[in-house]
């Protein structure tokens, strides 16, 4: 296949490029050159803001654009006026964001959670509404049969700059106690990059249209079971100490902010117990844990290093100060 690639450097479109690269299917990227330029030299790459510039794709045919980096209905609309005629398949990189996400057990068949087609700014509140209305921006003028729609949860693993998932594997490694949540009954749900981008050149291949929602594992996880595997595969000597919420409380702790991924807000009930039927009747695998997690801690240790630049949880030395406060009152 021809595939064109808007973004590719990052994260998504740079695990999406190389699985495509792999299967032999010629590959275009197109981006502003900003973002990692040194990555997939190999790859023809036309330079241009996807803003303003995409006039300089006018003239080339594709089986597929793969659209990783829109985030405003209006992006859509450009790219989808200069490329939906020469191209046979456009797939958008959407987000669960887009759905309501207190519904527990959320399939395809849901209503979204609203549409923005005003704001100009992304905040943590329209990032959904918007990438909703890049959806609806899409079908409007493709039509759902030439549109293919992935809906990701969590994506984690190698080059991932979230730190989300990450931070588990890294802090594992670097500390020898560490206090982690009880979460009874708390899911987790996340999809490596890898086997993202596995699905969705397996889409195109096999000329799927519509929405998938996509996340994994194949087999429901259990938080606190996540928890037990990041410790026995990249340190069994890390002691786990664990607090429950009334400790949390008492200590001005959110669960959701000093434990990335451990998310027990209200209204977001559905964010990991999504229903991946569909995905998996149409092929999607999800690796190893162990896998996932080793590659996300080699990632991290060769990018950043240093354990203070996690973007997010509790940091080593507000981690041992709780772990005192905890070993105080036990
Ligand atoms: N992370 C998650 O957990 C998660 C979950 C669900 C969905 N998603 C979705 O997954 C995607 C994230 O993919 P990603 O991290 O690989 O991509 P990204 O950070 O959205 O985009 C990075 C790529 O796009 C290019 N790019 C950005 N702005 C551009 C512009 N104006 N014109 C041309 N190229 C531009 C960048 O290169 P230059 O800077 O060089 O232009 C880079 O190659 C997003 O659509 C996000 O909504 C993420």
């Amino acid at each position: 296949m021809k595939l064109l690639i808007i973004g590719g450097k990052k994260f998504v479109g740079y695990h999406l490029a190389q699985e495509a690269k792999k299967r032999n299917h010629d590959v275009t990227l197109f981006n502003r050159g900003k973002t990692y330029p040194e990555l997939l030299p190999e790859l023809p790459t036309i330079i241009g803001d996807r803003n303003t510039d995409l006039e300089r794709l006018a003239d080339m045919q594709f089986d597929a654009v793969i659209d990783t980096c829109a985030y405003f209905p209006d992006q859509v609309k450009k790219a989808v006026t200069v490329l939906g005629d020469n191209t046979k398949k456009y797939l958008l990189v959407s987000s669960i964001s887009a759905c309501v996400t207190s519904l527990v057990g959320l399939t395809e068949n849901d209503p979204i959670c609203g549409l923005d087609f005003e704001s100009t700014e992304i905040t943590d509140e329209n990032y959904g509404p918007l990438k909703a209305a890049c959806e609806k921006q899409l079908t409007d003028m493709l039509g759902i049969e030439k549109s293919l729609i992935i809906r990701p949860g969590y994506i984690v693993g190698n080059r991932d700059h979230s730190d989300r998932f990450t931070y588990w594997p890294v802090m594992m490694q670097h500390m020898k106690e560490m206090i982690v949540p009880e979460t009874d009954n708390l899911h987790i749900q996340f999809i490596d990059v890898r086997d993202l981008a596995i699905f969705m050149i397996d889409a195109l291949e096999k000329d799927l249209n519509g929405i998938y929602l996509l996340t994994g594992p194949v087999q429901p996880l259990k938080f606190k079971d996540f928890i037990e595997a990041c410790q026995q595969t990249i340190n069994e000597n890390c002691k786990l100490i664990k607090v429950n919420d009334q400790w949390l409380a008492e200590h001005n702790l959110k669960k959701y902010v000093a434990f990335p991924l451990c998310v027990d807000i209200p209204g977001f009930e559905g964010l990991h117990c999504v229903n991946i039927n569909k995905a998996l009747n149409a092929g999607l695998t999800t690796r190893p844990l162990e896998d996932t997690l080793k590659s996300a801690l080699d990632w991290y240790l060769e990018y950043k290093g240093d354990i203070n630049k996690l973007e997010v949880g509790l940091k080593p030395d507000k981690m041992e100060r709780f772990i005192r406060l905890a070993k105080m009152n036990s």
